[in-house]
């Protein structure tokens, strides 16, 4: 239920970065946060446009208010129910994602500051509040909203084998590729292999003095300057982020370091290319969670399969949607040892591509480092078509994305 709605400013000055940052509350328990209200009233850097009582869900009419008023800014309150308090901060990362969500909580444990980063806050503000912590957090946000004003987060799309060898690296260079060059899309490859990953090979790169693990432990550094400082530039326009070689293995880095690091990457592409490692790992499943899609590389061959139906139940089982979830079927032959459909009816679940098997062609243009050489292979145009389907639906979205920005600012969200 909202309660207050636009208390008003009181604003003697102007924030430096323009106009306040719009926030709203949830379940908020105005005894045990005073302080945060109190700064909330009284600073000029914030204006408070409602307090929703109680946690919102998928249902909740408030959570259309919501979206409508588009606020900078949402605290919610973990201390009422942590479950409740970690779905609607999901939902509204889900339906709002230019909007920062702070967590305030009186519980410091790391487990739940990791719980509450995970789905989607970008603050843990501990009670009691201290002004200066708040204040901080806040200019964040307003030093991160210019940058985001004008840009809408890049599609994510994240690869993983169904095991090690089933063509991922091959298929995501060339998707990436052909996105860059034919469908004019800035695109940026990430080989999130912690060592020796192929990507750089595959596109002609031999040396090259960074890799991704060390961007990803510089955050605290992290701007477009130092982001460019570490891209490799293909020819067909696709950049690429390498993987440490083997003589120089990455040294552990988070996982919310490396997390945080794509998402900036995120704000400056259209697309974001994750080339994994095989495997469910706690890195790989927390970067599939903030995936666009996920696509799980097989070959029809029965040990990638059974990993597949692996893959598959775990993925239900942590109730990953299974609309994200897209099997790619490589090394296709149009009459394979183990038919399409037997394939589909043992994973249980559909087939979305289907990369013939040509090794020469492969081959080629692995050596050349270019896969966008031989347009005119069957291997090629695969995914060349592959990439106008993902590219036309994504410039679909962004263009309807950014009509409701429109209205939504018109309207004072
Ligand atoms: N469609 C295809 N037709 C024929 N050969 C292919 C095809 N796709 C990949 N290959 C071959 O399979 C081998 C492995 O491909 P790739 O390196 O892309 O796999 P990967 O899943 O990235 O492996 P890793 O798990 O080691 O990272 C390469 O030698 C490549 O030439
Ligand atoms: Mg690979």
């Amino acid at each position: 239920m909202i309660t207050q709605e636009s208390v008003g400013l009181r604003l003697n000055d102007i924030s430096a970065s323009g106009a306040p940052l719009s926030i709203v509350t949830v379940h908020f328990d105005p005894v045990a946060g005073k302080d945060l209200q109190g700064f909330l009233n009284q600073s000029p850097l914030v204006q408070l446009r409602g307090e929703i009582k109680g946690y919102l869900d998928e249902d909740d009419p408030v959570l259309e208010w919501l979206v409508e008023r588009s606020p900078d800014i949402c605290v919610v309150d973990f201390d009422g129910d942590r479950r409740l308090a970690t779905h609607a901060a999901e939902i509204i990362h889900e339906r709002l994602p230019l909007t920062a969500i702070f967590a305030f909580s009186s519980d410091m444990r790391s487990d739940y500051i990791l719980e509450a980063m995970r789905c989607g806050c970008s603050e843990y503000l501990i009670k009691p509040s201290d002004r200066e912590q708040f204040l901080e957090a806040v200019a964040r946000v307003g030093a991160r909203k210019k940058d985001k004003r004008e840009q809408v987060n890049g599609e994510l799309l994240t690869f993983v084998g169904a095991k090690g060898g089933c063509g991922v690296t091959m298929i995501a260079t060339h998707l990436g590729a052909f996105l860059a060059k034919s469908c004019a899309r800035r695109a940026v490859l990430i080989d999130l292999h912690p060592a020796n990953g192929d990507g750089a090979l595959y596109l002609g790169f031999t040396k090259f003095p960074y890799h991704f693990y060390e961007l990803a432990d510089s955050t605290e550094r992290l701007d477009a300057e130092l982001l460019q400082s570490f891209l490799l530039h293909h020819s067909s326009g696709l950049d690429l982020l390498p993987a440490p070689e083997l003589n120089e293995p990455a040294r552990a880095v988070e996982p919310e370091a490396i997390l945080r690091t794509i998402e900036f990457i995120r704000l400056r592409y259209d697309f974001v290319l994750i080339d994994c490692p095989p495997g469910l790992s706690f890195q790989n499943t927390e970067v599939m969670r903030r995936s666009n899609q996920v696509y799980l590389v097989t070959v029809g061959e029965v040990p990638a399969l059974r990993n597949l139906t692996r893959y598959l139940d775990y993925l239900s089982r942590v109730e990953f949607s299974r609309e994200r979830i897209r099997v790619v079927l490589n090394r296709h032959f149009k009459r394979g040892a183990i038919p399409d459909e037997e394939i589909e009816k043992a994973i249980r679940h559909p087939i979305y591509w289907r990369v013939p098997n040509q090794y020469s062609q492969v081959i080629r243009a692995i050596n050349g480092g270019d896969p966008t050489s031989a347009a005119g292979s069957e291997v090629a145009r695969s995914v060349l078509d592959w990439a106008d389907d993902v590219g036309r639906k994504s410039s679909e979205t962004t263009g309807k994305k950014r009509a409701n920005r429109g209205l939504l600012s018109r309207l004072g969200g």
